[in-house]
């Protein structure tokens, strides 16, 4: 009640003065709370459906429900009423969605059917280790009201203390239902053919891939190449990111509808940057991975600048795998669906001796991308900035072969000792030409460098958008160009 009264008390302030002003324009924020992993997300009669992990009644973590938001395109949102609440068998952690198209549930032909996390505090409070359980509710009108299955839950604990983010995928050739599960330190698969009974199909990635911490939010995903089908199995773990804290790696392999096998030498990861963590792809989308994750890091997302909602998701990024000198790799595109929101603005150039200046880039409000390509692969800075000496630095370094975001005088950076400063991702295409996209948003920005093969997102908290870009480049008869697109 008193968060009440003090959310009512500093709304109409902030709406004003405060955090409304930075709130992103094309990334999705709940209106009000916090905010982390997006859940069960799908697809459906034209309409994307967002579930997100949400605590409505304060800017902190807290007890969990699934928020709801709907979209036509994935990039304007419209949040509806909460799809779940917490219950007597526990807040309702991460999970999925599915269309039981075939109604092998008995809920319905067509019923959407979650699956997600029942965490109980009560139990965790016991040690027992058996806090978390796997449960199912569905929904006869499109997600708008929800009814928890009556024999919850439907994989009880078998002694494995941190056991969830059930994500459920319909596996054709066996008729069934695949679930991938973490389970404290790789993942668990599991079948069935109605939601309700699952068997137990085998583990993966005890030996593989990052262990520093916890694995949590797996999805498996098909891809058609032309050498045939590849699975890509996506975990996030926390911490042990390539610039610490959270981040998400994948494993290039093959499923048989039971079980994850992969060749794959050392750790491949999703995002290089500190702010994409816990994505997961839609459901029901036909041939599409389209991935939007959670833009923050729990090093310090708690503490992240905020006053009356916390945290947003990345741009939905659809996911293809490429093959870069005999390896499969998995690159990330901001979807198409983007294209109809951009709009290319002329903003003058000058070139001095080893920089290029763009002035008057107020007008894009920080809600814009900026396309780079060179002809050649050599160092640059982009600086964009404003006249407070806010600044953001997207780079590449040719000595280390790394990009990076540099957002050490980006505004408020002092809010927790873990907000790292600049973030670092090795370059993976090999190819003689370099190209990037970087998408500013209201506090992010988020590179997409080489067609996707190299990502870094990063947030930010500053107080004026950026009025300039500058670009340090010492060799200017490498072509450079250089493209404003205004989002919005
Ligand atoms: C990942 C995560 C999940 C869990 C949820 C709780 O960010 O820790 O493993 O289900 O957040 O909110």
């Amino acid at each position: 009640m008193r968060i009440y009264i003090l959310f009512l008390l500093i709304l109409p302030f902030s709406i004003l003065f405060g955090q409304e002003q930075s709130r992103p324009n094309y990334h999705f924020t709940p209106k009000s709370g916090w905010m982390n992993d997006p859940n069960g997300m799908i697809y459906k009669d034209g309409k994307f459906h967002l579930f997100f992990q949400h605590n409505p009644n304060d800017i902190v973590w807290g007890p969990m429900h699934w928020g709801h938001a709907i979209s036509k395109d994935m990039i304007v949102w419209e949040e509806q009423k909460i799809a779940l609440y917490p219950d007597s068998l526990g807040t309702i952690y991460s999970g999925s969605a599915v269309v039981d198209k075939n109604n092998t549930s008995g809920f319905g032909k067509n019923s959407l059917v979650a699956i997600y996390t029942n965490h109980s505090h009560e139990i965790e409070k016991t040690g027992s280790g058996l806090h978390e359980t796997q449960s199912i509710a569905y929904s006869l009108d499109d997600g708008k009201s929800w009814i928890k299955y009556s024999d919850n839950p439907v994989i009880s604990n078998p002694g494995i203390k941190d056991f969830r983010d059930p994500k459920v995928i319909w596996h054709e050739p066996t008729a069934s239902w695949v679930m991938v599960l973490a389970t404290l330190d790789c993942i668990t698969f599991y079948n069935s053919k109605d939601l309700k009974k699952w068997q137990k199909a085998g583990e993966f990635g005890k030996n593989q891939g990052s262990h520093e911490g916890v694995w949590e939010c797996p999805d498996l995903l098909k891809f058609k190449t032309d050498e045939g089908e590849k699975w890509v199995l996506i975990v996030s773990v926390n911490p042990g990111a390539p610039n610490t804290g959270s981040g998400t790696q994948y494993f290039i392999g093959d499923f048989d509808g039971h079980m994850f096998k992969s060749n794959q030498k050392g750790t491949k990861w999703l995002d290089y940057g500190p702010d994409n963590y816990a994505g997961v792809t839609f459901s029901n989308l036909n041939d599409r991975n389209v991935l939007m994750g959670w833009m923050s890091n729990w090093s310090y997302a708690n503490q992240v600048p905020a006053t009356t909602w916390r945290s947003g998701n990345t741009i939905a990024r659809e996911l293809k795998l490429v093959k870069i000198e005999n390896q499969w790799e998995l690159s990330s595109l901001p979807v198409k669906e983007l294209n109809k929101y951009k709009r290319k603005v002329k903003i003058d150039r000058q070139n001095h001796d080893n920089f290029i200046d763009f002035d008057r880039i107020s007008e894009l409000k920080n809600s814009f991308e900026l396309s780079f390509a060179q002809e050649n692969v050599e160092d640059f800075q982009i600086i964009f900035k404003n006249k407070v000496g806010e600044k953001i630095i997207v780079g590449y370094d040719s000595k280390k072969k790394q990009y990076f975001i540099d957002r050490s005088n980006s505004g408020n950076v002092e809010f927790n000792k873990n907000f790292i400063k600049t973030a670092y991702a090795a370059r993976i295409s090999n190819s003689k030409q370099m190209s990037l996209r970087i998408l500013i948003d209201k506090n992010s920005v988020e590179l997409f460098a080489d067609n996707g093969l190299t990502c870094l997102s990063s947030i930010y908290f500053n107080e004026n958008a950026f009025d300039s870009v500058q670009i340090i480049h010492k060799n200017l008869q490498n072509n450079i160009d250089v493209k404003f697109y205004k989002i919005m």
